[in-house]
């Protein structure tokens, strides 16, 4: 008997060794230490053996139970000790790999132009004024001194809402430029006090539609900044020192200007500004067609008519107006040479700005 335990023991330490996670210890404790096996078995037959070995037989067992507790117990802290190490190994970090890039958006280059004359524009004292896109032809036009069949008309090649191009004489049409904006401003300012209407000085930006060939150098969608400023004393020379003051602002203070004499219905006398291309100086380069001057925005005093439509009285109130394409003035800043990239979402070009 005795023999026969040591040989329990002996083969249990030896299946012990054997053991490499926990699934087989459980095993293991199940067929050396459970209830089946042959060690129990001595245990449960302790009773059977003549009365002066049990006591010895009972000890002996007793230390094989207990050596096989020890030895379990060594192994489980043994098999803890490998499964912390391995899923160390497993889930390590490698510090020294490069991190995910976190990809952050930007404004768009006309967003960023807008902003910018915003900013100059308030410093000014202009205030933006909202206007809508959806317009009538009345609105668009007539307000604006273009008369019915008037050919600057055909400069605007319009887009018209669904079934209102030939609805009569006041179709609704989606805005060809911001001037329409002037109207609804001076409407607003001048119910105020009809009588003695307030003096108002408005930007208006906003998106714009005409219905034309797309090209490198134009778009059926764009941006516009109106700007319109009515008073008692406005005259040509604020127009002058308010534009050539904003071109300094936006393009740097050395930059010249110029105005040459235009046509627009809505003011008189009309003029182009053009800024000195900042580019070559003024040599002359293929940006500014080898004239060393850029064309920058359309201007003028407010026309009589106009005013009288806005519900000022032209008698005792002038005003000036000019309308810019932020899309133009980016292009410009940024050398872009073709206008189509800004509704393109092509991130390579996006990503520059
Ligand atoms: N509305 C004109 C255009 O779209 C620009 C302009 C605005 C000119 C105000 C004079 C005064 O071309």
């Amino acid at each position: 008997m005795r023999e026969e335990l040591q040989k329990i023991k002996e083969k249990a330490l030896q299946a012990l060794e054997e053991v490499e996670d926990e699934e087989a210890l459980e095993a293991w404790q199940v067929s050396h230490m459970g209830r089946n096996s042959p060690l129990m078995n001595v245990f449960k037959t302790l009773g059977d053996l003549p009365e002066e070995e049990r006591p010895l037989v009972g000890r002996q067992a007793n230390e094989v139970k207990g050596a096989l507790q020890k030895a379990l117990e060594k192994k489980e802290k043994v098999l803890h000790q490998t499964q912390i190490r391995l899923s160390l190994q497993e889930e390590r970090i490698d510090v020294t790999l490069p991190g995910r890039p976190k990809i952050s958006g930007n404004l768009h280059p006309t967003t960023r132009t807008l902003r910018e004359i915003y900013r100059i524009f308030g410093d000014m004292g202009f205030q933006i004024y909202r206007s809508r896109e959806v317009e009538t032809d009345e609105m668009n036009f007539q307000m604006l001194n273009f008369p019915p069949h008037h050919p600057a008309r055909e400069m605007q090649d319009t887009f018209f809402v669904d079934g209102e191009r030939d609805r009569g004489e006041n179709p609704l049409l989606l805005r060809t430029h911001t001037s329409p904006g002037q109207i609804h401003a001076m409407w607003e300012y001048s119910s105020t006090n009809p009588a003695d209407p307030p003096p108002l000085r408005i930007i208006v930006p906003g998106m714009c539609y005409r219905y034309e060939q797309i090209s490198a150098r134009s778009e059926i969608q764009f941006n516009q900044v109106e700007g319109l400023a009515v008073g008692k004393e406005i005259t040509f020379g604020d127009l002058k020192g308010t534009l050539s003051d904003f071109a300094r602002r936006l393009f740097g203070q050395g930059v010249g200007t110029r105005f040459r004499a235009d046509h627009f219905p809505f003011t008189e006398p009309s003029a182009e500004m053009d800024i000195e291309c900042f580019l070559c100086e003024g040599e002359g380069c293929t940006v500014c067609k080898g004239t060393g001057w850029l064309e920058i925005l359309g201007c003028g005093m407010v026309h009589p008519t106009v005013l009288e439509n806005g519900g000022y009285d032209p008698e005792r109130y002038t005003g000036f107006a000019f309308g810019m394409g932020p899309e133009r003035i980016t292009m410009l800043r940024h050398r872009i040479e073709d206008i189509r990239y800004f509704w393109a979402n092509d991130l390579r070009f996006l990503e520059q700005f």
